[in-house]
């Protein structure tokens, strides 16, 4: 019997050591930590990628959603629509930037917001609605930025998750007025501690991020606005750029496992593979499946040593840490049945074809 870890980054980081430990050197020999040569470059290298004309990069994801929601004047009064299934930060964001969470139910097929119920829930506050192109597959962006600008709303993408997908050959995190991502380790782009950054062609939302996450400084010492600290730093820019050149490959390595599952899986038991949809491109950040069995079919897989993760297990409304704005069980019912039935499979650039072979043949050991 093999073991398949739910995920592994060694094999990335095999690949490129040497060119890691070699941007290591430069950086230590610059002498130069925090936003000098490695972030400008790397700023000026996502946004290009992007498509877009400018990058903001910052500490971490949670704090490009929330300077993203800030620099568009969100605050106290303010209602923002989130999608019910996410990752917590999206909402934790919107909270820290004092605004109401909105949230809408998802698609059961996509995963994502459901664009069909946002006319529903928009208000006079209004002030944003953040899509989040979970797992690595679009949510409809151009129909969401469409309704936005219809009623004066900004869209903020939540593309985290997003890095390399596209919509008719546009990347996510160029769709909205503003985007946010996340360099966390685990991400398709990841760095080697945390990261984060803005996407955006608005000159004066870039300035003025730019601004924002380095205590509003323009000049040294001269302070304009309150700001925060939130800079990505040097080492982890130096790694990101490095990797960046690797990402559409490992991109498509992801994108042909997950054609080894579709293909091997379809029609086993009561499996509900990933949809794919003309002209939207995934970046297979997470391969989710759907089974009324989950718990079972979990227990069976680890039994067999292939590991296997949730995401996510409890969707934001039902945390404890959101009790206080008073949702219940029944609230956002797709995103809650997604939940309770959904599994991610190991799914990871390197991963060998005996590995892949060894999950597909464990999977239809459960079901067949
Ligand atoms: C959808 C989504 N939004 C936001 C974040 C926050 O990113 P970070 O962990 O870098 O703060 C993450 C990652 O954890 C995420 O998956």
């Amino acid at each position: 019997m093999q073991s398949v870890p739910f995920l592994s980054l060694q094999p990335q980081h095999d690949l490129i050591r040497r060119e890691l430990e070699l941007g290591f050197g430069k950086v230590i020999d610059t002498s130069h930590y925090i936003l000098g040569g490695e972030v400008v470059a790397f700023e000026k290298e996502y946004a290009a990628y992007s498509g877009v004309k400018h990058c903001v990069a910052v500490a971490n994801g949670m704090d490009a959603l929330y300077i993203s929601l800030k620099l568009l004047g969100i605050a106290e009064g303010d209602e923002v629509i989130v999608p019910a299934l996410t990752c917590v930060p999206t909402w934790m964001a919107v909270t820290r930037s004092g605004a109401t969470i909105v949230p809408v139910d998802v698609h059961l097929e996509s995963y994502c917001m459901d664009e069909r119920k946002l006319e529903q829930v928009i208000t006079h506050k209004t002030k944003a609605i953040v899509p989040v192109n979970l797992y690595g597959r679009p949510a409809n962006l151009p129909v969401i930025a469409k309704l936005g600008s219809a009623h004066g709303i900004a869209m903020v993408e939540d593309n985290a998750q997003g890095h390399g997908a596209s919509i008719l050959e546009k990347h996510t995190g160029s769709f909205g007025m503003v985007a946010a991502t996340s360099f966390y380790p685990t991400k398709n782009l990841g760095a080697l501690g945390d990261g984060g950054a803005i996407t955006t062609n608005s000159d004066e939302v870039a300035e003025s991020a730019k601004r924002f996450r380095n205590y509003g400084t323009t000049q040294r010492f001269h302070h304009d606005i309150i700001g925060i600290n939130s800079r990505l730093d040097e080492l982890q820019a130096a790694f990101l750029r490095i990797k960046l050149k690797h990402l559409n490959d490992w991109n498509k390595e992801r994108q042909k496992i997950a054609r080894r599952y579709q293909d091997s899986l379809e029609r086993v038991g009561d499996l509900i593979l990933p949809r794919s949809v003309e002209d939207y491109v995934q970046n297979y950040h997470l391969f989710v499946v759907r089974t009324n069995q989950r718990d079972a079919f979990r227990k069976y897989m680890s039994g067999r040593e292939v590991m296997t993760d949730i995401h996510y297990p409890v969707p934001p409304h039902l945390q404890p840490a959101y009790h206080s704005l008073g949702f219940r069980k029944g609230n956002f019912p797709i995103s809650e049945k997604i939940c309770e039935t959904i599994l991610s499979l190991p799914m990871w650039p390197g991963m060998k074809e005996e590995q892949v072979d060894y999950v597909i043949e464990c999977t239809r050991g459960f079901f067949v």
